[in-house]
């Protein structure tokens, strides 16, 4: 079987065999198809990129249809069930697990970056008190560009590397002083006997005792919310970072962008309307009578379910389910669960959602843990972006050393007015 397609112009009558490669053609190949010698050539036209691979990638695979998520060929619940976030990072930055003397390695890189130049300080004083977090988190990872200026030499893997792990090691840093900020608290210093969780959670919550001793099943919760959330292939913010990134700016710079793409509603947002739908429903009793809004009307819908890829059960999901009953136990129930449980039986029995595919997805049940935490519901877009940070610099440095990428430039149909003479505003 010939690995080719054959496309004839029906306007010429001409006919073209199209190289087929991992299943796509490639698209400069449809330049060659033209009506006549000055024609540009044919394009594809696909806005919000719903069909076009943007790139080649080894990172993560994802099949919506299965329910599928691996980084680098692991499987998520095995990731969630038996590794560490910082693992979980190596693995995803380096391609391999790691053996000992390289986590270790890596390990105290990240630890040691944890720290902000203390000009930081003064920078997030400038912020009002009640500065939504993300809005802190986008401009201080920009800001992180002016003290590190030898980042934009992104053609240097050794550099690279640095500014990787150094953006590894103080994005929660930088979360955690937006949240302290936003309270009035004194800023908390890294403490580097703490896992990279138990650090957050001491920066975010540590008063005055002398040693923070994160609760084990919270710090343990956070750990794996952050491997689930450490990469998704190729989603808005990455699609951002790799943009941004192309035109080899420092990392600083198109993360902060990377971010600004996750803050918005339908990308990092969602868990949040998460948590108020299930609070505006209230109890179990009300549950058919919204199902039956989110089926009838339009401008309702039914939060945490449905996914653009995902077409059944989002694995993410069914970790996060299990991780909720332990966060429960040892911390305390989080009485929306039970609306949230039933909630997901009836629809899942419902044939709206059982036809049109609609599963519960990540942010079904994760709003719910960051509230049992005590986390602020403006936090849990910054948490996503900590876990993504990983994933977001991976792609980067894919992009990077891919020969076949090159500045991130689409065409456009252009339909407005053509070539006409200047008129003079006395004219007008
Ligand atoms: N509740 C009720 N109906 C829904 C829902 C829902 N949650 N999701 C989709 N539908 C219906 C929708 O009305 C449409 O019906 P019809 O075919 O009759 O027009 C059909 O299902 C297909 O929906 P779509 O909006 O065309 O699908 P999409 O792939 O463009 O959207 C989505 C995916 C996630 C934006 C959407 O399912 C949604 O709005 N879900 C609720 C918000 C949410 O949970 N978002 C988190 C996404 S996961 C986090 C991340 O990865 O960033």
């Amino acid at each position: 079987m010939a690995d080719t397609i054959t496309v004839t112009d029906n306007r010429t009558g001409k006919t073209y065999e199209l190289p087929v490669t991992d299943g796509t053609i490639n698209a400069m190949d449809l330049r060659q198809i033209k009506v006549s010698g000055d024609d540009f050539g044919l394009m594809a036209y696909d806005p919000a990129y719903k069909n076009t691979a943007s790139c080649r990638s080894k990172i993560t695979f994802i099949d919506g249809d299965e329910g599928i998520l691996r980084y680098r060929g692991y499987p998520i619940e095995q990731l969630a069930e038996e590794s560490n976030f910082l693992e979980v990072s190596y693995l995803i930055l380096k391609g391999e697990l790691p053996n000992q003397t390289q986590m270790d390695r890596f390990r105290h890189e990240v630890t040691h970056h944890t720290l902000v130049h203390e000009n930081t300080r003064e920078l997030l004083d400038g912020f009002r008190y009640d500065a939504h977090p993300m809005g802190i988190l986008i401009s201080t990872i920009a800001a992180l560009s002016t003290f590190y200026p030898e980042a934009r030499l992104v053609n240097d893997a050794e550099n690279r590397w640095l500014q990787i792990v150094r953006l590894i090691g103080k994005v929660p840093t930088l979360a955690a002083y937006a949240f302290r900020h936003r309270r009035g608290l004194p800023y908390v210093y890294p403490d580097n006997e703490l896992s990279y969780a138990g650090n957050f959670l001491s920066m975010m919550f540590k008063m005055t005792e002398r040693t923070y001793v994160p609760n084990p099943a919270a710090e343990k919760a956070l750990d794996v919310l952050f491997i689930l959330h450490a990469d998704h292939e190729q989603n808005c913010s990455a699609t951002a970072m790799r943009g941004v990134g192309s035109s080899k700016v420092d990392p600083y710079s198109a993360l902060a962008a990377a971010c600004a793409a996750l803050y918005g509603p339908l990308h990092g947002g969602a868990n949040e309307a998460v948590v108020k739908m299930l609070a505006e429903i209230g109890s179990k009793d009300n549950i058919p009578s919204f199902v039956k809004r989110a089926k009838e009307d339009r401008n309702v819908r039914l939060m945490g379910f449905g996914h653009r890829v995902y077409k059944n059960y989002d694995p993410r999901a069914k970790v996060i389910k299990r991780l909720a009953d332990d966060v429960f136990e040892a911390v305390g129930k989080n009485p929306l669960i039970d609306i949230a449980v039933e909630l997901e039986r009836i629809a899942l029995e419902d044939d709206y959602f059982v036809e049109k595919k609609l599963y519960p997805n990540v942010d079904f049940y994760s709003g719910l843990i960051y509230q049992a935490l005590g986390l602020p519901m403006d936090m849990y877009p910054v948490l996503f972006a900590i876990g993504r940070t990983v994933g977001w610099l991976a792609q980067w440095e894919e992009m990077l050393v891919d020969k076949d990428q090159a500045i991130s430039r689409p065409r456009q149909i252009y339909l407005g007015e053509s070539e006409r003479p200047y008129v003079p505003m006395s004219e007008r």
